[in-house]
């Protein structure tokens, strides 16, 4: 619908008859009234969930293993209006749009099912969100407690295979965290208040200036991967060594770092370069290792919501915890050094060259 219709309906002050949203609509139509809300969720990587390149590819190895029918599996979290329209071809636009307005506004409750939630979801003219007093000509409003709480985001965020494998488990870390114990909501860290429109202003005069950032930024944002973790490095010698400790923080004080999918990695290189004799490297790598029931190491994220039965090992930083790593080399005493720690976070390693990494920090000192 254009916003010029939509214009015409509100100057009506009410929705013509026969005119209503499509159930479940498609996120260009909520934004033609939700204008800010709609450029923030565009950038989102719930936005991308199913036309990411990433996605398209690991979906299509994962079909090739398995078979059609793990679209389901997979839509459930990437697409879940797909689901709801029986569209598991992709057909319709809606279906494409990932995890979409429609979806997230109309989920009523959150329940928890043996270790997963699920959402109890509801497509009609209703759409639940976080105040009590909203009112829209386009469509009715309801108040949600969920909404105004991690819970509306468990349902994906967590989840356990069939194997009993935790796969996802950034709720669950969550739950446990000091960040759960005095109320900061995954929405204070991923939707805070930025300054915006709720709706334009040609359709509606709202007071209120602010709106949640829909865009949720996460691991692909490199200003929430520098709030997340620190590092310092702190160098002595001991007769002829160079002793490097490397602290490395997680001050998200939420969750693990990192977090969310199951493969992703936090890398700090480390480089020792006296001035006289070899550099030296050193790599931690703070990480889960899952494998299937054989044991086998599994290196393909779907593969571990497929076949993935147990955690071999998780070196991964803890909700607040700050970690020492020490090295020693032998490096006599009046041989200047410098040393430099490199941070890297490894998204979705594929077993092949799609390996993405960023290098986001790097802390260094001379020792003289
Ligand atoms: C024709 C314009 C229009 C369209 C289209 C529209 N909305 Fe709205 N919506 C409004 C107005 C106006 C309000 C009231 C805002 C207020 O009073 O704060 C509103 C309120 C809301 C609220 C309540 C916000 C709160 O603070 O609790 C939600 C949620 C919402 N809309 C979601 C949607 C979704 C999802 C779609 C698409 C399926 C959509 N809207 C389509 C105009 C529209
Ligand atoms: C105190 C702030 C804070 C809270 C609360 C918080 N997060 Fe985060 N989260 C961050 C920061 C900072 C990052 C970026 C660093 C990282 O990837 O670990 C992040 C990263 C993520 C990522 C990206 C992981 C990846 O591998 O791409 C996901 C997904 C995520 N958070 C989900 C959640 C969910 C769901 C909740 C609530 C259950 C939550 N977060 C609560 C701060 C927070
Ligand atoms: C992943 C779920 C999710 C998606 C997708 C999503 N929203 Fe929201 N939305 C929320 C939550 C949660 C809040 C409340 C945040 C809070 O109050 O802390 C919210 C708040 C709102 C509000 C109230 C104003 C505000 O900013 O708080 C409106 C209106 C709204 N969303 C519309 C939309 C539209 C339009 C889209 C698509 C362009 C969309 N939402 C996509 C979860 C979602
Ligand atoms: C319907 C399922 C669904 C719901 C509900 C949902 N998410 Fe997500 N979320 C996803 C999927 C799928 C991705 C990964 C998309 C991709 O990269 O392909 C994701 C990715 C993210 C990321 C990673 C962004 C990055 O930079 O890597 C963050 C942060 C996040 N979600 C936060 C939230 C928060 C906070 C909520 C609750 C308000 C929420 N999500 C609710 C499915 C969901
Ligand atoms: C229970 C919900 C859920 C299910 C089921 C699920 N995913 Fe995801 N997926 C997510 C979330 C949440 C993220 C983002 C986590 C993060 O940012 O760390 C994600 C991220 C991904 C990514 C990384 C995307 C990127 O841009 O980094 C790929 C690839 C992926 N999923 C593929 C799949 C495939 C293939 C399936 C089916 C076998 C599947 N997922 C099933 C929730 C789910």
């Amino acid at each position: 619908m254009a916003l010029k219709a939509v214009c015409l309906l509100l100057a009506a002050g009410v929705a013509a008859p026969g005119w209503e949203l499509p159930r479940p609509a498609s996120a260009e139509l909520c934004g033609d009234c939700h204008r800010a809300i709609h450029e923030g969720w565009k950038r989102s990587a719930h936005a991308r969930a199913m036309t990411s390149r990433l996605f398209q590819d690991a979906l299509k190895m994962a079909e090739s293993d398995v078979g059609p029918s793990v679209r389901r599996i997979c839509f459930a979290c990437h697409s879940p209006m797909s689901l709801k329209l029986g569209d598991l071809e992709l057909r319709q636009k809606v279906s494409w749009e990932g995890v979409s307005c429609d979806y997230c506004h109309s989920v009523n409750a959150v329940r928890k099912q043996g270790a997963n939630f699920v959402a109890v979801v509801n497509y009609t003219d209703t759409k639940s969100g976080p105040s009590r007093d909203a009112v829209s000509t386009a469509h009715r409003t309801t108040y949600s407690e969920v909404h105004r709480n991690s819970e509306i985001c468990a349902p994906c965020h967590q989840y356990r295979n069939k194997l009993g494998l935790d796969v996802l488990t950034t709720y669950g870390e969550w739950l446990e965290s000091s960040a759960a114990k005095s109320g900061r909501q995954c929405q204070n860290c991923h939707m805070y208040q930025v300054r915006g429109k709720v709706v334009d202003p040609r359709v509606k005069r709202v007071k209120a200036t602010e709106i949640n950032l829909h865009e949720m930024p996460g691991a692909h944002s490199l200003a929430q991967l520098n709030k997340a973790v620190r590092a310092w490095l702190d160098v002595e010698r001991e007769d002829d060594q160079l002793i490097v400790k490397l602290r490395i923080a997680n001050r998200t004080g939420a969750h693990f770092v990192p977090t969310g999918s199951p493969l992703r990695q936090l890398i700090v290189e480390l480089k020792v370069n006296p001035y006289e004799g070899e550099t030296r490297f050193e790599t931690i790598r703070y990480r889960r290792v899952v494998a299937d029931r054989q044991g086998n190491e599994i290196r393909r994220e779907h593969i571990v919501f497929l076949r993935g039965a147990r955690v071999l090992s998780d070196t991964r930083l803890a909700p607040s915890e700050t970690r020492t790593e020490t090295f020693r080399f032998p490096i006599p005493r009046n041989v200047k050094v410098d040393v430099e720690a490199a941070l890297w976070y490894y998204y979705s390693p594929l077993e092949t060259a799609e390996a993405r990494k960023v290098k986001f920090h790097t802390v260094s000192k001379f020792i003289p």
